[in-house]
């Protein structure tokens, strides 16, 4: 039986690490094969990627590069990877995927969504995630969690705050363009609440075996 291929999203902080981890360990407990992963990365070349899309000068590229750059990484990690799980029966979490290009390189980065779609659909035809979690939390207090991890900035989390507020909305309007694909999860609820939502979403929308 094929497995499934699950996907959060969000802006910066909002806690899908976390969430992520909760979700592979629930699963599991239910008897699931799990492959956690992340963009961009999953594989040599796409962490290779990874390492010039997020360092550098914040200007380093355009939003047009950058959707490249991911969809050349995306595409090594679906090929090598994702679809391979899911092929064997396994069930995929992938922390950020194709939303992400259309939220940051797309709404807040300013290139056309319908070249994005092209885009996608050059790259990998109409394979999209099973469903989509997005993890919603005002920018705010998300870029705080992040900086008092004190882990290095990311040239996107350098990025100004109206940068950030239209990443937010672009998410949202992602998940009322698509509801069948994508649930919103509150981001600023305790680790436990958004854990707990999450498993209920997967649950009503996949069922478990
Ligand atoms: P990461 O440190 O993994 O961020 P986070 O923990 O917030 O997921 O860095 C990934 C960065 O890359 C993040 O700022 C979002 C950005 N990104 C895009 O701009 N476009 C994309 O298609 C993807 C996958 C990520």
């Amino acid at each position: 039986m094929r497995g499934k291929f699950i996907t959060l999203e969000g802006g910066e902080g909002a806690g899908k690490t976390t969430l992520i981890e909760g979700l592979k360990g629930a699963l599991e407990r239910d008897g699931l094969t799990v492959v956690r992963t992340r963009e961009p990365g999953g594989t040599p070349n796409a962490e290779a990627i990874r390492e010039l899309l997020l360092s550098g000068d914040v200007e380093r590229w355009s939003p047009i590069s950058e959707a490249l750059l991911f969809y050349a990484a995306r595409v090594d990690h679906v090929e090598r990877v994702i679809r391979p799980a899911i092929e064997r029966g396994d069930w995929v979490l992938c922390d950020r995927f194709a939303d992400s290009t259309r939220a940051y390189q797309g709404a807040a980065g300013g290139t056309d969504r319908a070249r994005l779609d092209t885009l996608h659909k050059f790259a990998l035809d109409d394979f999209e995630p099973d469903l989509t979690l997005i993890v919603d939390i005002d920018p705010n207090v998300g870029l705080e969690r992040t900086w008092a991890r004190g882990e290095k900035e990311t040239r996107f989390e350098a990025k100004g705050s109206v940068f950030h507020d239209r990443l937010r909305q672009a998410f949202l309007d992602i998940a009322a363009a698509e509801p069948m694909r994508c649930a919103v999860i509150d981001g600023g609820a305790p680790a436990e609440a958004v854990l707990d939502a999450a498993l209920g979403v997967i649950s009503n929308r996949l069922g478990t075996p």
